[in-house]
């Protein structure tokens, strides 16, 4: 009976795997003649042909191989992956609007509920990220400037290094501090202490958020969500966390609505709930509650890990390269001198210091894939039609490392920044804040934070490792969706 039992128990098995697997042809059919790729295994895909930890050095070896247009399948899910500066100038750019769509990517998705401006598509996205821009950029609000309040933090953070007094710290959470505290005071209207225990939950629930997102966990979740749900792991306590952080905007969002003086919004909230209350007899208005929630936290999360561990890797990348530390330091101390903070009309006097920043971010590669697209519509390229709601990766690596368009692409070298006269030199290459309709919305928000802390710490401390530079290790902690680099500890000696 109970060998019969199982017998049948397996037959049930063996033709549920034949039927899926039946499914999962046509279903792949369905999608016509895509672009060459890899051979996909039945039920995974691609999944087994690469090493989670580091997918983007399988998608360069593809391109390699197959050209600009790859396909691969994740799972049951084919993906577009773009690659080299011409065919990612010919869609992000050329077919900026069919491109233009974001992959329902699970763990973003998770978080926005399908809201704000990072997760969003179509007309959605585009009146969010309309407002966004248009907001910070004349920030014609409240009476300080963006500049003003980076200088704001740039201070508080040289004050709590000072107070380490040159003994070994981590300068990680000082740093996420202050870019947070930024990000904070324009959406916000108001900076945190650095102890107060909300603004340390939310810096930590970013950080985690991240490093999972980066992670083979957060990898395999992407692909198989449900399933992945099914087992105990770090994501569903990040799921509760998230929560509360979303719950904690929605308070602050709350706290705000009733009280804002119409010729003057203070902050990011406020010039939004002006424009609900301006749109509020519109019935398919996109300014309501549940968008500015997710909004808020698009900004504050994009805006925090983003910047602050590129300037921890920039620290790191001074500690190995002392001779390029001293250089900045001279030239800022030619221009800036130490009598007064230095200020963003001091960029094009610092031609070697703006071409190290670049440098640091160029080899840093910080988003090797952006962040996921999606196909708005059919559209032909390259020969073939890529169906509408196709994922899409642009391989941004591809091009910050391509040989044919830097001096010298694989390692750190500020020179490939500067012209034979020692003036720094724009690069197309430079694709570091994706390219085209969906280029990051921050972008001129994180190179003021970059120049304005980069400078500002260099001119008050030098930066010196625990261990000799040739031993100090500079390959990032994680490079999955982002290349996370690695915490440090290390010795900021005063020079102020
Ligand atoms: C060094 C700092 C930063 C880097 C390297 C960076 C990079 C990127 C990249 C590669 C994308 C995706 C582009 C694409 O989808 O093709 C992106 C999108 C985005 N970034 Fe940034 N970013 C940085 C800082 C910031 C800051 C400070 C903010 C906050 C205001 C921010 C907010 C966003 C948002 C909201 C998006 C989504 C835009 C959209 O979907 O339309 N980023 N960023």
């Amino acid at each position: 009976m109970d060998i019969t039992l199982s017998l049948t128990n397996v037959l049930y098995v063996v033709i549920a795997v034949f039927l899926l697997l039946l499914l999962q042809k046509s279903q792949r059919k369905q999608f016509g003649q895509l672009p060459p790729g890899p051979a996909p295994k039945p039920l995974l895909g691609n999944l087994l042909q690469f090493d989670v930890k580091e997918p983007y050095k399988y998608y360069l070896k593809l391109s390699k191989k197959y050209g600009s247009v790859v396909t691969i399948w994740l799972g049951n899910t084919p993906v577009i992956i773009i690659s080299g500066f011409e065919a990612l100038k010919e869609t992000m750019i050329g077919l900026g609007e069919e491109f233009s769509g974001r992959a329902n990517y699970p763990l973003l998705m998770k978080i926005t509920h399908g809201y704000g401006v990072l997760s969003t598509s179509g007309h959605r996205w585009k009146q969010m990220r309309k407002f966004s821009l248009m907001t910070l950029k004349d920030f014609g609000m409240g009476r300080r400037s963006i500049e003003e309040r980076v200088r704001e933090e740039a201070k508080y953070l040289v004050e709590m290094i000072k107070k380490c007094e040159g003994s070994a710290f981590s300068p990680a959470d000082m740093l996420s501090n202050a870019v947070a505290n930024v990000i904070c005071s324009i959406v916000f209207g108001h900076r945190f202490e650095f102890e107060d225990p909300q603004f340390k939950f939310l810096l930590q629930t970013v950080n985690t958020y991240f490093t999972i997102l980066s992670s083979p966990l957060g990898q395999i979740y992407n692909v198989f969500p449900k399933l992945v749900n099914l087992f105990p792991g770090k994501h569903h306590q990040l799921f509760k966390d998230t929560d509360k952080a979303r719950e904690y905007c929605k308070h602050k969002v709350r706290a705000r609505m009733n009280n804002v003086d119409p010729s003057c919004p203070q902050d990011f909230i406020e010039a939004f709930v002006l424009k609900m209350k301006e749109e509020k007899d519109k019935s398919d208005t996109e300014y309501h509650f549940d968008n500015l929630v997710s909004l808020v936290w698009n900004l504050f999360s994009a805006g925090t890990e983003s910047t602050s561990s590129t300037i921890r890797h920039a620290l790191l990348l001074m500690m190995k390269h002392p001779d390029v530390q001293e250089r900045v330091q001279q030239e800022i101390d030619e221009v800036v001198g130490k009598d007064r903070w230095p200020s963003i009309e001091d960029r094009q006097k610092l031609p070697y210091t703006d071409a190290v920043i670049h440098e640091v971010q160029r080899s840093m590669d910080f988003a090797p894939i952006a962040v996921p697209h999606k196909m708005m519509c059919d559209t032909e390229y390259n020969g073939y039609v890529i169906p509408k709601g196709t994922m899409v990766f642009p391989l941004l690596s591809s091009v910050l490392i391509d040989p044919k368009r830097w001096k010298n692409p694989n390692c750190f070298d500020p020179e490939n920044f500067l012209n034979e006269e020692g003036q720094f030199m724009k690069n197309d290459a430079f694709v570091a804040f994706g390219m085209g309709k969906r280029v990051c919305l921050g972008e001129a928000l994180a190179r003021t934070e970059l120049f304005l802390f980069f400078t500002s710490l260099l001119q008050h401390f030098t930066f010196k490792a625990m261990v000799p530079p040739e031993e100090l290790d500079t390959k990032p902690a994680a490079s999955g969706f982002g290349r996370i680099p690695r915490r440090y500890e290390c010795y900021a000696i005063p020079r102020i």
